[in-house]
């Protein structure tokens, strides 16, 4: 496994190649993480992994300084999961510059749920994404990158801004990686004490049992906001402080119609702090 740390050395290394798969990531690498490596290796000649902890998603007062970096244990894993080159930019060689050309992703997509609750959060993960996708491709015809379901709402801004800038790269979507509880895996776990880790799994049982109510919902359009309500406070009686639990439509994670709940095209999405932990999940429906 190559290691790179600049963009000259990486796209010389992959002049060689026709159509890398790419696994952007900030390091602290899980089975989330390992999967989607794995997933990547029969969609492409060369398998990429990128490790770096992007400055511009992080609202001054989040983690960003804290978030664990475990560069020597990443490209073990990376290497034992199969993973051919390794680009691990410094910030001076991602940024020179103060980065003036910002994505702006469409507010109707952005604004929302994540967006909502971390301003500027997408704006910042479509720059550095859009960044890492000139530096891993631009010396190839084509390429495949790939995102984990966990992060459903930066998923759907990724294929977005793709088919919006007619990027040649395909987007291919892995399923979300649970501990034997239920937990969504995530580098943020780690940060839970052990009381909070046996609790952390509530996110995803409030997930379900939101998730079941909206499936039997008579008329989920009228009901939804109620049912929501419910699950968010049940979570909070647990100590939690939820940001959102919502059902929406996949396509485009707005309020679904009682058509869209007839055609089955749901998703339950939440968000939710327990300590000092801010941990979100999924579940398409
Ligand atoms: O999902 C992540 O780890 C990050 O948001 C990403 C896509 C690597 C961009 O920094």
């Amino acid at each position: 496994m190559h290691v790179v740390h600049t963009i000259a050395e990486l796209r010389q290394h992959l002049q060689a190649f026709r159509r890398p798969a790419f696994v952007p990531s900030m390091g602290n690498l899980h089975d989330g993480h390992l999967a989607l490596v794995r997933q990547a290796q029969p969609l492409g000649d060369v398998t990429v992994a990128s490790i770096f902890v992007n400055r511009l998603q992080f609202a001054p007062h989040e983690d960003f300084d804290t978030y664990p970096r475990t560069f020597d244990a990443d490209c073990a894993k990376l290497a034992e999961a199969g993973c051919h080159v390794v680009f691990a930019p410094t910030e001076k060689e991602m940024y020179p510059e103060p980065q003036g050309y910002k994505v702006h992703p469409p507010a109707e997509l952005a604004d929302l749920l994540e967006g909502h609750f971390r301003p500027g959060f997408f704006i910042g993960v479509s720059t550095v994404v859009m960044k890492l996708f000139s530096c891993v491709f631009g010396a190839t015809p084509s390429g495949v990158a790939l995102f984990g379901k966990k992060d459903y709402q930066q998923l759907m801004v990724i294929r977005h801004m793709v088919r919006q800038f007619v990027l040649p790269i395909e987007v291919v979507a892995g399923e979300t990686q649970r501990a034997p509880d239920g937990l969504a895996l995530s580098s943020r776990n780690g940060y839970l004490s052990p009381a909070e880790r046996v609790e952390a799994v509530q996110l995803s049982l409030a997930l379900k049992g939101l998730a079941t109510d909206a499936l039997a919902a008579g008329d989920l359009a009228a009901e939804r906001e109620a049912l929501e309500t419910r699950a968010m406070h049940a979570l909070a009686r647990r100590g939690w402080r939820p940001d959102y639990l919502t059902v929406r439509r996949r396509h485009d994670l707005q309020p679904p119609t009682a058509a869209d709940a007839r055609a089955g095209q749901l998703v339950v999405l939440g968000a939710a702090k327990l300590g000092g932990t801010r941990l979100i999940d999924n579940l398409e429906i």
